[in-house]
Parts: C-alpha cells; structure tokens; sequence
C-alpha cells in the first residue's frame, strides 16, 4: 500500500554514474568493442527475410553487416564488405518516410550480391561467384576471396549477430528472457507494424529509461490509468517476473486497455491480465502484452544518438485475419514511446552541464544500478 511505503533515506542512495561516461567517444569505442561487438546483437526478424536473395542491412555500431537467405534457405550474416579493395557493397538508405514494416533496412539482392566498384560478386553463401577479367588459379583461388562470415544465430524469429571471434554462447544471454516469457510463443509471431525513431541519447539513457518506473508517474499519465501500480510507491517494488497487473477491466496496452484479438496461446491466466517486460543486453528490450510483443531494438551509433526499431509481434493467426489493424496498440506505443524519449534527451542534454554531477539512485531504480554496474565491468575487460 502506498500510505505503508518508507521513502528512502538519501545517504543510502547510491550513485549514479560520470556524465562523461554518457558523453565520450572514447568510452563509446570501449562499449563498441567490449559489448556491441563482443555480444549477441539483435538484428531482427526472420520474417524479414522471407526468401532467397531477401536481405538486411545491419549496422552495429560502426560495422555494417548483411544478413541474407541464401539458395538453401540458410540464413547467414557477413560483413558489408568487398574482398576485392574493401568497398560497402550495399550502401545504408535513409530513413523511410513511411511506417512501412520492414522498410528501416530491407532490401533484396536476389541471386547475387554484386559490387558497385569493380563488380565483383558474391552468391547468396557468401562465395564469391565471378571477378571480371581475374583468373583464379591454384596459388591464389577463388575461395579464398568469399565474403567475411559474422556469426548468426536466430530465437523465437529473432535473428542474433555476433562480431567476435569466439562468440559465447546465445543461450547465456537468452536465459533471463527465456525464464521469465517462456510461455509466449515468438516463434509464430509476425511483425504488424514498425516504428523508427532517432533519439539523441546515449544508449544507456535509453536502457536505464527502460530499467526503471520511478518515471512512470509523471511521465506516463496514460499508462499509469492503465496500470496504476506504475506509479504507486513511486515504481518501487515491481515483480517484473511474474507481471504487473493492469487496472479492473484492462488487460493490454491500448487506449482502452482491451482488443479485439485473442491473447496468445499458452499463457497463465495471470499473464492474460499482467505486463511482463525483460531485457535481452544489449540492444533488444522486450514489452509482452498479452495480445501483442513490443520489441525494441537499440542500433547505437555514437554517445549521444541512437536509433530505435519498435515492433509489433502478433500471433500470425491474428495477423491473417481479414481487417487486421494494429493501430491501436501502435498509437498507445508511439505516445509512450515519445514521452519516453523526450525526458531521454533532456536527460542527455543535463549530463553535459557543467552543472551536473552524479546524482543518488531511489529504491526504484536498483535495476539502474544494476545495468550500470554490468555496463562497468565491461569497461574493465
Ligand atoms: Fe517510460
């Protein structure tokens, strides 16, 4: 009950972390090397791509990947990169203008990737298929010229890239997600619809965003009418495991706070009626309805700037059928969405005052803490 809840005595907050660990390049190289390019990246969907020759345009921060179907139907990963002088051979598009799923970075390079420069080009494996005016013989063969492999893994229709050279395995960085949202069946979700949004924050503000509700009161006024225990205790004491419950007569993320569509298959009653959320670090946040999956992407790109994929996952049999229309989870998400990266970039904006200094953590944002410290350690590998 909120009237029983002791407010934290601030000389037993702890602290937040430097600003410049917000702010620096170099410290974003450090996270680019140690994280983004030592972890399972999330890189989408299988359903986005559906065919051979259907492809991805990847960018994990600072390294451009492409993830492909090949002939075989295999899904494979390699770096965006010609083995002949290093040209890009699919160059990134701007962003669309319309919410068009799958639009962000699909494309499709049918039987052969083939090099704007010289026209190298490379089957769907990866192998290269012809260089003009170039015999390959015995001493330097055709083989030693295939494009660089990035390692690939997929769950439940999400598609993991891993840039290092002794990936660990996804199964580690799956099992707190994989625990706590066991029951919701990924892999026969689709994605209905897709948001985009450039924030300019720091990747961790958007995390540590996403790691805490002490915000939720005076932020989210909607969601909270929705699920009160947001902003009760100030978004102290959450059981994120087992869900939180959404006010009488609620029970997912709509203006309404219910749907047409029929919850997933599978759930416990009490999933029926409760949000769960997990996080798979670094770069895929997972909100469950039980109705529908938001699915956050982060695709950092720089200390103060990220891109954010949001996604819409339906169960497919929900997605078939005729007038399906996710508007009004994608229109109750966009609001949230928005609220939340606007107090990101003011964040973002306050850590490079020379008026701030670490401030103290409340009881609501232990898991914060918690994020900051992994982040930590990272560092010190
Ligand atoms: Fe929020």
């Amino acid at each position: 009950m909120a009237a029983e809840f002791e407010p934290v005595r601030a000389s037993e907050m702890k602290s937040a972390m430097a600003p410049e660990l917000y702010l620096s390049p170099d410290v974003f190289a450090l996270e680019t090397k140690h994280i983004f390019h030592a972890e399972w990246f999330c890189a989408g969907r299988l359903e986005q791509v559906p065919g051979s020759g259907d492809c991805l345009l990847v960018e994990v921060a600072g390294e451009s990947v492409i993830v492909l179907r090949g002939r075989d139907g295999a899904v494979r990963a390699f770096y965006n990169v010609c083995r002949h002088r290093g040209s890009q051979l699919i160059r990134a598009q701007p962003l669309p203008d319309a919410a068009d799923p799958g639009a962000l970075n699909s494309t499709r390079v049918g039987a052969a990737i083939v090099c704007p420069y010289h026209a190298w080009s490379y089957n769907t494996d990866g192998t290269l298929r012809a260089a003009p005016f170039v015999q390959f013989d015995a001493a330097c063969p055709k083989e030693n010229f295939s494009l660089v492999p990035v390692a690939l893994e997929s769950w439940g229709g999400f598609i993991f890239v891993n840039l290092s050279e002794r990936p660990k395995p996804l199964a580690e960085q799956l099992a707190k997600a994989v625990h706590t949202l066991g029951r919701y069946p990924f892999a026969d979700m689709r994605r209905g619809a897709q948001l985009v949004y450039d924030v300019r924050a720091n990747w961790k503000v958007l995390l540590e965003n996403y790691n805490e509700c002490y915000h939720c009161g005076p932020v989210h006024p909607e969601l909270c009418a929705l699920v009160p225990a947001f902003r009760d205790k100030g978004g102290a004491g959450l059981g994120w495991e087992h869900g939180i419950p959404h006010r009488s007569g609620a029970w997912t993320f709509t203006s309404t706070g219910t749907s047409a569509r029929a919850p997933f298959p599978g759930l416990t009653e009490t999933e029926k009626t409760h949000h769960k959320g997990e996080i798979v670090y670094p770069n895929l946040l997972l909100s469950a309805a039980a109705e529908h999956i938001a699915a956050f992407t982060l695709w950092p790109t720089g200390p103060d700037v990220t891109r954010i994929a949001c996604e819409f996952l339906f169960h497919e049999s929900e997605l078939g059928k005729p007038g399906f229309d996710a508007s009004d989870v994608v229109d109750f998400w966009d609001l949230v969405n928005r609220q939340d990266w606007e107090v990101c970039e003011l964040a973002q904006l306050g850590l490079g005052s020379a008026g701030y200094t670490p401030g103290r953590f409340t009881q609501a944002e232990g898991t914060v803490h918690d994020f900051d410290r992994m982040v930590a350690e990272a560092y010190l590998k």
